[in-house]
């Protein structure tokens, strides 16, 4: 796990750049084929790279508060400058992968209609679409027969931290039981040997 610091000490460090992603969720009531219960959207985003992370990024504290930065992100990758305050921030490190580089993580809970109309308009106004951000993406939170669903999900490549934040989160904001999770990342385990 990276090494957390807080967001007070975050803004305080010299010579370090900041990067703030977010988890965007919310209820569902869908169901796949018309059985399997969905139980909540959770975007991601396919980044250029081909990598999976969240959308946001650099954040320049010198200029913006770090969550309007954060908004500022949010438009030009999703096509709409959601709102985010200091009450979405859950936590602050220093990245893994990248020297000098302190990444802030923030969770946003939406309706189900606002997170339909955020999917459309980062196909239709997002600057970013079909550049930096090649598409955003559902988590699947189920299981299906051998390891479809979240283990499948899991076991492609992440950028940074993302992963580890994804399951933090869906641990915080219990759309996942302890024992779901657990299973999810053993099978996805099982599938990169
Ligand atoms: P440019 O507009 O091209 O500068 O990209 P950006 O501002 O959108 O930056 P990006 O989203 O790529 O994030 C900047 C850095 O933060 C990346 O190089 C990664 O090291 C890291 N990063 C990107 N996405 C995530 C994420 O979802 N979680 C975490 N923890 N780090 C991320
Ligand atoms: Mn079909
Ligand atoms: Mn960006
Ligand atoms: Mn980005
Ligand atoms: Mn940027
Ligand atoms: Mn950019």
């Amino acid at each position: 796990m990276a090494e957390q610091i807080t967001r007070e000490d975050a803004l305080t460090r010299e010579g370090f750049r900041h990067a703030c992603h977010i988890m965007l969720y919310g209820d569902c009531s869908a169901k796949l084929f018309g059985k399997i219960p969905i139980k909540h959207i959770v975007l991601m985003q396919m980044r250029f790279d081909g990598l999976l992370g969240f959308p946001g990024g650099l954040v320049n504290p010198s200029k913006e508060t770090l969550e309007a930065g954060l908004s500022r992100e949010l438009h030009e990758e999703v096509g709409v400058a959601v709102p985010v305050g200091v009450d979405n921030h859950v936590s602050s490190c220093l990245s893994p992968s990248c020297p000098r580089l302190i990444t802030h993580f923030y969770i946003k809970k939406m309706t189900e209609s606002e997170l339909k109309e955020l999917e459309r308009a980062a196909v239709t106004t997002a600057t970013d679409h079909g550049l930096e951000v090649l598409g955003m993406v559902r988590v699947p939170l189920y299981f299906l027969k051998n390891g479809g669903g979240l283990p499948y999900f899991l076991s492609h490549s992440f950028i940074s931290n993302s992963r580890a934040q994804l399951l933090s989160a869906l641990q915080r904001c219990r759309l996942l039981s302890q024992g779901d999770l657990e299973k999810a990342v053993r099978q996805a385990e099982q599938m990169r040997r």
